[in-house]
């Protein structure tokens, strides 16, 4: 085998006489001007951005635990019963729903149920389109959607933060949602609230913004219990969106083992083949030295 060696060259060689040239190659005053344009871009950018803000509410601080398999059922519970009344769960099948919840095929179906749809149908809304853009003006989205694309502490804020506000259709708003459409289905179990308005910016004008919510009316849960069934829907939510999370939790050492292993195997095999390669120095004929 015949390779040129790259580490015994010597100094007056070819690549020492390049490093010695000063001017800047075209390559890299290109990649400055891009740099600099690129900066500018988000500069300008973040200041167009700047004049649209509008005042960001808190988000509450939410802990999931996928392996507490009461707060999944809990979930279960409150989400299939109340929940797809409006929405579909569509990423997500009855069937599947078992082993993540940690009951059987027959305790599933006695203790939570698929209302009265096939146990390996998707879950889908029990109102139809029509109806529903009749009385909410839309199609409310598919939660298996929604529950990738929010963050659990945005999705637990947005549970439990509607407030009463007269303006609004439903009589109620959000919080994190301005204007939304969705109803105030917890206002029996959390009782009514009321906005904590501060004077911030909407769309890049002043407006009174809420950033948080205070008790109205006493619910028939206290404040600890329905922060609880909010969590325990967030975790829920998590886990259907997410259903091989366990699994991946599970592998992920092992694989990342596996490539360390790689790794090391890939390592002395290097060194066996370099091990045969002749360098300039050990060749007896010495060619263009
Ligand atoms: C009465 C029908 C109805 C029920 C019941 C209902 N929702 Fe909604 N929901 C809506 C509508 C309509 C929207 C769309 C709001 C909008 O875009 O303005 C919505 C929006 C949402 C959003 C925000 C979607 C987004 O765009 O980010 C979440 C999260 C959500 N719902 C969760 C739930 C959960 C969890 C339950 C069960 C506890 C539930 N909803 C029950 C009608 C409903």
């Amino acid at each position: 085998m015949f390779v040129r060696s790259v580490r015994r060259r010597q100094p007056n060689s070819f690549w020492a006489g390049r490093a010695m040239t000063t001017r800047t190659p075209a390559w890299k005053s290109g990649l400055l001007v891009v740099l600099l344009s690129t900066l500018l871009l988000a500069v300008s950018g973040s200041a167009a951005l700047a004049s649209v803000t509008t005042t960001q509410p808190p988000l509450r601080h939410i802990k999931i635990n996928l392996h507490d398999k009461a707060a999944l059922q809990t979930g279960a519970l409150y989400t299939l019963h109340m929940c797809t009344a409006c929405h579909g769960i569509q990423g997500e099948r009855y069937s599947e729903l078992p082993p993540v919840l940690g009951l059987s095929k027959s305790q599933f179906l006695k203790y939570i149920g698929t209302d009265g749809r096939h146990y390996h149908d998707t879950i889908t809304t029990s109102m139809s389109p029509e109806l529903m853009t009749k009385f909410l003006n839309m199609e409310p989205p598919d939660l298996t959607d929604i529950a990738l694309r929010r963050s659990p502490a945005w999705l637990y804020t947005y549970l439990t933060s509607f407030y009463v506000d007269p303006a609004r259709p439903t009589g109620v708003n959000n919080v994190v949602f301005y204007n939304v459409a969705m109803p105030d289905v917890f206002a029996g179990m959390q009782g009514l609230q009321k906005p904590v308005l501060v004077t911030g910016l909407r769309f890049g004008s002043p407006a009174r913004i809420a950033v948080g919510v205070q008790p109205l009316t006493q619910g028939t849960m206290s404040q600890a219990q329905f922060d609880q069934t909010a969590r325990d829907i967030v975790t829920f939510l998590y886990a259907v969106a997410h259903p091989h999370q366990a699994e991946r939790a599970r592998l992920g050492p092992w694989i990342i083992g596996l490539f360390l292993g790689l790794s090391l195997l890939t390592y002395f095999i290097y060194k066996l083949y370099w091990r045969r390669v002749i360098t300039s120095h050990e060749r007896w004929w010495r060619i263009g030295r």
